[in-house]
């Protein structure tokens, strides 16, 4: 699929902007062929340092994320990369939480789903690990849920040693938690008490989560 697309002809081919790039961030494209539109997200546009580097890596990054998650149902499908600095993917029917008007709630059936479909991520060896951005969990026509951005994610296989096995486990809580936030969110009232009190609840290792995206952040800023 899209094996026409080279980095030079992406701009020419593509059928929409999603979103335009900021420094640190790839722009978006929507396209098309054969009926099947696809969505690229490209570093090719940002500081020469940053594309080489981060970029590369955060293609490479998503892309062995989608890999290991194929199948699953609820994932875009990794359709190709472009020159190690595009990933181009299946485009996901709906929109992503954070475009949603003030009228449209996702409700408590949609946040089952959603944890449903951490956890199979999970069962992959899968951490998502920026779950807690509305935008990159997305939402269809009939109240289904799909998860797109897979940059940060991190996999059991990496941090198969100890102490990295803690601190994957608090990845794989974190994404959970993702999903309390967006209910206290959109359907507060949905919220049990223990719910309430565990997100409450910030352990060290959530603190340590923080601390290392901010961290993370920065240094992307700088290299930008
Ligand atoms: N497969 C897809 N289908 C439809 N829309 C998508 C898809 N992938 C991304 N998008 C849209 O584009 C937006 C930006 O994509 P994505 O989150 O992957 O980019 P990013 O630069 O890695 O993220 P961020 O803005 O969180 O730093 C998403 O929030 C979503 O609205
Ligand atoms: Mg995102």
């Amino acid at each position: 699929m899209f094996r026409s697309l080279t980095i030079k002809n992406l701009a020419k081919n593509q059928i929409g902007l999603m979103r335009q790039p900021t420094n640190t961030r790839p722009v978006v494209r929507l396209v098309e062929e054969n009926g099947v539109q696809g969505v690229v997200k490209e570093f090719s546009g940002n500081g020469f340092v940053y594309r080489n580097t981060i970029g590369r890596f955060l293609v490479w990054r998503e892309g062995q994320a989608y890999q290991r998650l194929k199948g699953v149902k609820g994932i875009p499908v990794l359709f190709r990369k472009v020159d190690g600095l595009a990933l181009v993917i299946s485009k996901v029917p709906g929109k992503n939480l954070e475009h949603l008007s003030g009228e449209e709630r996702p409700d408590l059936d949609f946040f089952q789903k959603l944890a449903r479909l951490i956890q199979e991520c999970h069962e992959r060896g899968v951490a998502h690990c920026d779950l807690k951005r509305s935008a990159n969990t997305m939402i269809d026509e009939f109240g289904r849920p799909y998860i797109v951005d897979w940059s940060a994610a991190i996999t059991d296989r990496e941090f198969c040693v100890y102490p990295l096995t803690a601190t994957y486990k608090m990845f794989v809580e974190d994404d959970l938690k993702a999903v309390t936030k967006l209910k206290l969110h959109f359907c507060p009232e949905s919220i049990t008490d223990e719910e309430r009190r565990k997100y409450a609840q910030m352990g060290r290792g959530e603190c340590a989560i923080r601390a290392i995206r901010d961290f993370a952040r920065k240094c992307l800023q700088k290299i930008a």
